[in-house]
């Protein structure tokens, strides 16, 4: 079934901060396939460019692609002033870069804690910054978008850096709703449960029992599937949501409400099994 009509975002410039994979993938694929003109970033080259090429072919229209590290200023500076030079301008910025893993707090070193936080909020920030500026300096509106998480107005245990990360975001959304409204720009964040992409399930449900685990906690017994989210995306930055603003929309199924913070009941998890939960978790495992 067709929600929109082909032409809700065209000629919109949407730029997706991790777009070569899971959600930013599946928002990229949607927002081209409704007229938008798309550059995704991300860390991994080639990543990006076999995503880039799937899509253009997939859809038609340009995929753009940069390599940036949102945790870097310098390299979201030279994102954007890229982006911008190619299309002219952006009109859209989806902050939906992240970085997670499960893993009792009183484990985490320094450096996992920082690179949580780096990616999630500093990124974010760089990032709505870097673009920000821009808009108000060239009295231009724009859309933000943020990818936040159901835990990050309730908190979670076992994912605490990204819980603390996703809340400053979520504060940041709203806080700037209010501040940049008079510049024409505007606010919106989805806060997604489970999906099973491959980023987060390898990094938070990486065993069968996890998985099942997962999945039952949601009250329409099913996990989200990316084009679900990659709609309400589409409208959220598109002009029919003129009017939304500072909110967060929650695309879960129903599962915050049965019971807040995925990860809370993760205290049965034995000390042997977090051991071995830890070399799974890690990237590249
Ligand atoms: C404990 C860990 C760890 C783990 C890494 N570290 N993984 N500690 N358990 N599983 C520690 C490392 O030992 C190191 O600390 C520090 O974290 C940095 O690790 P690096 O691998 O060097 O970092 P980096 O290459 O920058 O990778 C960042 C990352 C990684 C966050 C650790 O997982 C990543 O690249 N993630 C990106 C994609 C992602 O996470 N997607 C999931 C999004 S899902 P030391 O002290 O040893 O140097 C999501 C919400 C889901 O956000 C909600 C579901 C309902
Ligand atoms: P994902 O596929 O792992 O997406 C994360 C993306 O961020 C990757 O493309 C990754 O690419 C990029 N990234 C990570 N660190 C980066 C950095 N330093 N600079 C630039 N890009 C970086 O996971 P996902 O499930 O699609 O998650 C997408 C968003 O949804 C995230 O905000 C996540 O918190 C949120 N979310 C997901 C779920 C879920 O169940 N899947 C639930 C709630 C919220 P590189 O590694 O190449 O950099």
């Amino acid at each position: 079934m067709e929600a929109f009509t082909q032409d809700l975002l065209k000629d919109k410039v949407i730029l997706i901060t991790g777009g070569g994979t899971g959600l930013g993938r599946a928002m990229a694929g949607r927002f081209l396939q409704l007229g938008a003109k798309v550059a995704i970033c991300g860390r991994r080259e080639e990543v990006l460019e076999q995503t880039a090429e799937e899509l253009s072919s997939a859809y038609g229209g340009e995929v753009y692609r940069q390599r940036c590290d949102v945790r870097d200023p310098g390299q979201v500076h030279n994102c954007v002033d890229d982006v911008w030079q190619h299309f002219g301008r952006i009109d859209v910025l989806v902050n939906n870069a992240a970085g997670n893993f499960i893993s009792p707090t009183e484990r985490l070193s320094p450096n996992a804690v920082n690179a949580v936080l780096g990616i999630v909020l500093h990124g974010t920030f760089y990032m709505t910054l870097e673009v920000g500026k821009r808009w108000i300096e060239q009295q231009l509106p724009g859309t933000m978008l943020n990818i936040v998480t159901t835990y990050a107005s309730t908190g979670s245990g076992y994912v605490v850096p990204s819980a603390a990360a996703k809340a400053g975001v979520l504060a940041l959304t709203r806080s700037l709703a209010v501040e940049w409204a008079p510049h024409g720009i505007r606010q919106v964040a989805i806060a997604p449960g489970p999906f099973p992409t491959e980023g987060a399930w390898s990094r938070l449900s990486p065993t069968p029992e996890l998985e099942a685990k997962m999945l039952g906690r949601v009250p329409l017994g099913r996990t989200g599937r990316p084009e679900e989210l990659a709609d309400l995306a589409a409208f959220l930055v598109s002009d029919a949501a003129g009017y939304i603003n500072g909110e967060v929309v929650t695309i879960d199924g129903g599962e915050w409400l049965r019971g807040a913070g995925q990860f809370n009941d993760f205290a049965e998890v034995t000390e042997e099994q977090w051991d071995r939960l830890s070399e799974l978790t890690r990237k590249g495992k």
